[in-house]
């Protein structure tokens, strides 16, 4: 049994945003029923192409588990196609630029009267306002969100994070909307929408960012950051941080041995107050236990560059992973900063099965990130994302029991 058995869901979406909250799903246990234009396709198959005449991996690591029915629903015959296909599911999710579902003939009022069970869940790049109507992608809702002004070093640009906050981020937000609608229909017995904009999704990454802007607004200053320290007079409007800690526990990404030739060779490195005993002990600073300069959180934050400066030459004398092996036991929080090479070879990641291998027809096999969820009733088996129409004519079939001669003449038709 999975989490979400016997869940249909009507799968509109396309590029990242949509598909990773689908693949969610669909890991959990739903039936996924992709629905592509003929012939051509979520648009990510054809992107960023390593293989000629494969699906690329953009589109075969974001859906994962799916069917994939190629429906026309500009054509007359597709519109009843999707109209039989309303009143069998229980969610349609879509990722289409404004209006575009409505444009197609099925609006959420259409939808109610087909379906009045339907959850009708969307992904648009901003909720009603001025730009509501506008297309957005993802580096643009990371500017639109707060992440971008907030990510970078102060004395340089806005910084795009290549965390995908914006897609992948608000697939996220709409997969527990869509959860909650289908956990509410049980009492109500009614479908709702779920709506999910970008904007607000990586806002909602970003809280803590409000949160230093009304503390700066209040003290005129935000100690924990480096510029505190360096005597830079701040602005009106959260900086951006570097790479200090967001946190109430300061903390920097310090260099490790071997920095002058590998990129990664670096950790992160906290100095939680709860061990700041220890990490005085480890560097080799017994002294700044007790010294009034060092002893409390308080007298640290004004010399935070210094204490990180003498916390780096103990870093910088060992690799990335000594430092985690030393701080471990001290119950010190620091993490190395792992390449993607590495982190595809991480056996703990393979084991628990969030680097998966796949093997697909093809392309062979190719590694993909599983589902980061661990949900102890519902395992989750990875499975190939579907060629481009594979499954039209089981789901004419089966699902919505058309018969051999009907299926034929909606193929000649183009319809599928
Ligand atoms: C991502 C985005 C910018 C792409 O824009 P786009 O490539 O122009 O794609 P659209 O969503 O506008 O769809 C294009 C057209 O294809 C049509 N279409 C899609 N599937 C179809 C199908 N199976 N059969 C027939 N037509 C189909 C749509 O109806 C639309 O037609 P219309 O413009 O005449 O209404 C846009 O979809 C968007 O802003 N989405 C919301 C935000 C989002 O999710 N962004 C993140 C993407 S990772």
């Amino acid at each position: 049994m999975k989490a979400f058995d016997n869940i249909k869901v009507l799968d509109f979406t396309h590029v990242q945003s949509g598909p990773t909250c689908t693949q969610l799903l669909a890991w959990l246990g739903a039936d996924v029923i992709k629905i592509e234009r003929p012939g051509i396709g979520d648009a990510t198959r054809n992107q960023l192409v390593d293989m000629e005449g494969a699906d690329s991996l953009y589109f075969t690591m974001l859906n994962h588990n799916k069917r994939s029915l190629t429906l026309n629903t500009k054509h007359d015959g597709g519109k009843k196609i999707l109209e039989r296909l309303v009143k069998k599911c229980d969610v349609l999710v879509e990722n289409f630029a404004p209006g575009a579902l409505d444009r197609m003939g099925f609006p959420w009022q259409r939808i109610q009267q087909l379906n009045r069970g339907m959850i009708l869940a969307s992904i648009k790049g901003f909720g009603d306002g001025p730009y509501e109507d506008c297309k957005v992608y993802e580096n643009v809702a990371q500017c639109v969100g707060g992440a971008a002004s907030t990510t970078g070093f102060p004395d340089g640009p806005p910084l795009i994070s290549s965390a995908q906050v914006g897609d992948s981020g608000t697939g996220l937000h709409l997969a527990f909307g869509i959860a909650a609608a289908l956990f509410q229909r049980e009492r109500s017995g009614r479908g709702q929408r779920v709506f999910a904009p970008m904007q607000d999704s990586v806002l909602n990454l970003c809280r803590v960012k409000l949160r230093d802007q009304q503390r700066l607004v209040a003290s005129g200053v935000l100690e924990e950051y480096s510029q505190h320290g360096d005597g830079i007079a701040f602005g009106d409007t959260t900086p951006r941080a570097g790479n200090d800690s967001g946190g109430g526990q300061p903390g920097r990404i310090l260099k490790c041995k071997g920095w002058q030739h590998d990129p990664n060779a670096y950790t992160y490195f906290i100095t939680q107050a709860a061990v700041w005993g220890n990490i005085c002990e480890l560097i080799g600073k017994p002294e700044w236990k007790q010294h009034p300069h060092y002893a409390t959180p308080a007298q640290r934050l004004p010399r935070l560059n210094l204490i990180f400066g003498a916390i780096e030459q103990w870093t910088k004398r060992k690799t990335k992973f000594e430092v985690m092996a030393a701080c471990m036991p001290l119950k010190i929080p620091v993490g190395p900063i792992l390449s993607m090479k590495e982190l595809a070879a991480d056996p703990a990641l393979r084991k628990s099965g969030t680097v998966v291998e796949v093997d697909h027809p093809q392309r062979g096999k190719y590694i993909s990130v599983g589902c980061p969820i661990k949900l102890s009733d519902s395992a989750v088996q990875v499975e190939r994302a579907p060629l481009l129409g594979e499954h039209s004519e089981e789901i004419l079939r089966q699902m919505l029991g058309y018969s051999e001669a009907e299926v034929a003449a909606i193929q000649t038709a183009g319809v599928v």
